[in-house]
């Protein structure tokens, strides 16, 4: 298994590509289950987690072609991806499949919508809590769908059809959105989904299903009105930047100090986290091709905050505050308020020799004088990358172990860190 090692205290100076985001990229791989005409998706990231879905929607009859893998351009777009599902052949997800990665059960409302039924095997993905599935199947539900569990799978069937329906969830749930707004676009008649997750990424598809002919109002906000529609069309969409790599990289420079310019990224995808950076003495600026963050010297002060559905503070930038906190003057607090369990770096960054207490839900963090380098095992995807933030601060060498967590989500990482001037590489397993 690939390893990565850092030298700690390099500062971070020059530019980096940010890529397109996955978790807008999986759920407009997935739309293209609702036509049998071609969508065409331009800026796809290069990560573990599409090469996965990439694989069960070929099961499925999905036909991909991929373009942009010739020499890097100039700038870096990422990949185009044509899509079409002309024909589903099958409408099942198996265990193998789907229990890599969680989104991968996205599927089962837009094959559902487009052909009566799905059996779909109940999801895995990363290890933060139990994440379970009753928002998606309570969204299908109301859609008119009869749900099954056997063996391990959701078995939905509406022979019928999907009918329109009102749809409070009780909960947001970024999963059970894209599941409902998917189905109720090819449904009989209108939807209301109410307490409907406003991700940047659920505006990005409802943009993109809107190009493919779907009737929804209301984006960006909590309330979408859908009017169903018989077939919905090919379209050609470019996926927005992603604000978690955004973010991280944010904290990076944060962490090593420097000055980099975010090339691509967009400042109002991410207010409350710049908002944040700034309160800790991070210096953040929107420039003509994306974010300039710089720290010149200067303590990084505590910051007391906990995370939110967006707009709040994002649970997937939890990890990499955290580690950034590590080494501030005085004591932060942060409580995780999404996932109960998504705690598994703090043992990790212990080994660093930061100084964190957690009690349920929320961590105490005291900040260090120093870190110091040492071997630390990523636990899942954002964990993961808080362990290279706190190895970019750490005295002499970090080695992270067990990185394919950080390739589900983190394109060419090594990469763009060590442009700026990181003693980063990757070391390759036999
Ligand atoms: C998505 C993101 C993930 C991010 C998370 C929260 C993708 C591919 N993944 O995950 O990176 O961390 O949003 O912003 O976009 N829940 C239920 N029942 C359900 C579904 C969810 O109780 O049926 C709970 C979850 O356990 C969690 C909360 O709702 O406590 C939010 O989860 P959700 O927004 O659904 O996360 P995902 O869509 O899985």
């Amino acid at each position: 298994m690939d390893r990565i090692s850092i030298i700690g205290g390099k500062h971070l100076n020059g530019s980096l590509p940010i890529s397109g985001a996955k978790n807008a990229a999986l759920p407009l791989m997935i739309a293209s289950l609702l036509t049998p005409d071609r969508l065409t998706l331009k800026n796809v990231p290069n990560l573990a987690d599409v090469n996965t879905l990439a694989r069960i929607l070929r099961n499925h009859g999905v036909d991909l072609a991929v373009d942009g893998k010739r020499a890097e351009p100039s700038p870096y777009l990422g990949e185009t991806f044509h899509l079409t599902a002309r024909d589903i052949v099958d409408t099942t997800a198996p265990y193998e499949m789907v229990s890599r990665m969680r989104a991968s059960f996205w599927v089962l409302g837009p094959l559902l919508a487009r052909c009566g039924e799905a059996r779909v095997s109940m999801p895995g993905g990363c290890a933060i809590g139990t994440r379970p599935v009753d928002l998606h199947l309570m969204g299908l539900k109301a859609l008119g769908a009869e749900i099954d569990i056997d063996g391990g799978n959701v078995v939905a069937k509406a022979p019928r059809g999907l009918r329109g329906t009102r749809i409070a969830f009780p909960k947001v749930s970024v999963g059970a959105t894209h599941a409902a707004l998917m189905a109720a676009s090819l449904a009989k008649g209108d939807t209301v989904i109410e307490n409907a997750a406003r991700e940047p990424e659920i505006g990005d598809v409802a943009e993109c299903l809107i190009k493919m002919g779907a009737k929804i109002e209301g984006v960006g906000s909590s309330t979408l009105q859908v009017q169903g529609t018989p077939r919905l069309e090919g379209a050609v969409h470019t996926v927005l930047p992603d604000r978690i790599e955004t973010g991280t990289y944010a904290f990076a420079v944060a962490a090593a100090g420097g000055d980099v310019e975010l090339r691509g990224a967009r400042i109002g995808l991410l207010e409350r986290a710049f908002a944040v950076l700034k309160q800790t003495g991070v210096t953040i600026a929107q420039t003509p091709h994306g974010v300039r963050v710089a720290r010149n010297g200067g303590n990084l002060k505590p910051i007391t905050i906990e995370t939110q559905p967006f707009p709040g503070f994002p649970t997937d930038l939890q990890a990499q505050l955290m580690a950034l906190m590590t080494r501030a003057e005085g004591t932060s607090v942060i409580r995780e308020t999404i996932f109960e369990n998504r705690f598994m770096h703090v043992q990790e960054l212990a080994r660093l020799g930061a100084d964190i207490q957690l009690q349920g839900d929320t961590a105490t963090v005291n900040g260090v004088k120093a870190l110091r380098g040492a071997q630390v095992m990523a636990t899942d995807l954002r964990a993961s990358v808080s362990l290279v933030i706190a190895g970019l601060m750490a005295e002499g060498k970090t080695t992270i172990n067990r990185v394919y967590h950080l390739d589900r989500g983190f394109e060419r990482l090594e990469e763009k860190l060590s442009g700026c001037g990181a003693a980063i590489e990757r070391l390759v397993s036999g």
